[in-house]
């Protein structure tokens, strides 16, 4: 059984979604902990009904983002965690991090990367830019922001009516799919590797699932 722990500054509709695909699905895998750097962030009430070990880490009590960072890693140490899901958690980690659980952190962007890599507000931008086609990606995280190889892409039509709610409602619902079906790929070993390009062992792999 592989932990797994969810870090998330916000709403947690990801996180939501990767407790109930592992259950409904009967992934190998458990979501044993969630930690956020905002207090108040709902992500953490979910983690207490799903009765899942949630911790506030509160980055301004400590003097450096290392000192910070060495706390987490206690924690993940204490649930022997295997995989990091970034599920909108809004900081960048350290490279001294990232090395420590190279090719063990993956995260969702909600663009079609390399477009609006790095952006905060990714749904507003590709309004703004005129897109017509934007939409969503899971890829591992090296020490650049939204950088690392590719694991799965969704690509979601902009409509002339759309505004940012309604974008970001979109392709939310189709992170809500691509999330813990890339999750349950790297569960069962299926993510190989290979400089930018991950490989998917298709054994059981549909797209559409
Ligand atoms: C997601 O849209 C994700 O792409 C971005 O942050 C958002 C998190 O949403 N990184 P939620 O907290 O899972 O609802």
């Amino acid at each position: 059984m592989l932990n797994i722990a969810v870090f998330c500054s916000g709403k947690g509709t990801n996180l939501q979604a990767i407790i109930k695909t592992i259950h409904e699905k009967d992934i190998e895998a458990k979501v044993s902990l969630i930690i956020s750097d905002k207090e108040k962030a709902y992500c953490l009430e979910r983690a207490k009904h799903a009765k899942i070990r949630a911790i506030f880490v509160n980055p301004k009590n400590f003097p450096s983002k290392q000192k910070f960072e060495n706390r987490i890693i206690g924690y993940l140490k204490e649930e022997n965690i295997g995989l990091i899901v970034l599920a909108g958690f809004m900081r960048m980690l350290s490279p001294f991090f990232v090395q420590n659980y190279s090719n063990k952190i993956l995260n969702i962007h909600p663009s079609l990367l390399p477009a609006f890599k790095g952006s905060a507000n990714a749904v507003a931008d590709a309004l703004d830019y005129g897109m017509k086609i934007t939409g969503t990606t899971v890829h591992f995280v090296d020490e650049k922001l939204d950088n690392g190889p590719i694991v799965l892409q969704r690509a979601v039509e902009i409509a002339e009516n759309d505004n940012e709610d309604s974008l970001r409602q979109k392709i939310q619902q189709q992170e809500h799919i691509l999330y813990p079906l890339a999750i349950q790929l790297f569960v069962e070993g299926r993510l190989k590797i290979e400089g930018r390009r991950v490989e998917i062992n298709p054994e059981n792999y549909n797209p559409q699932d």
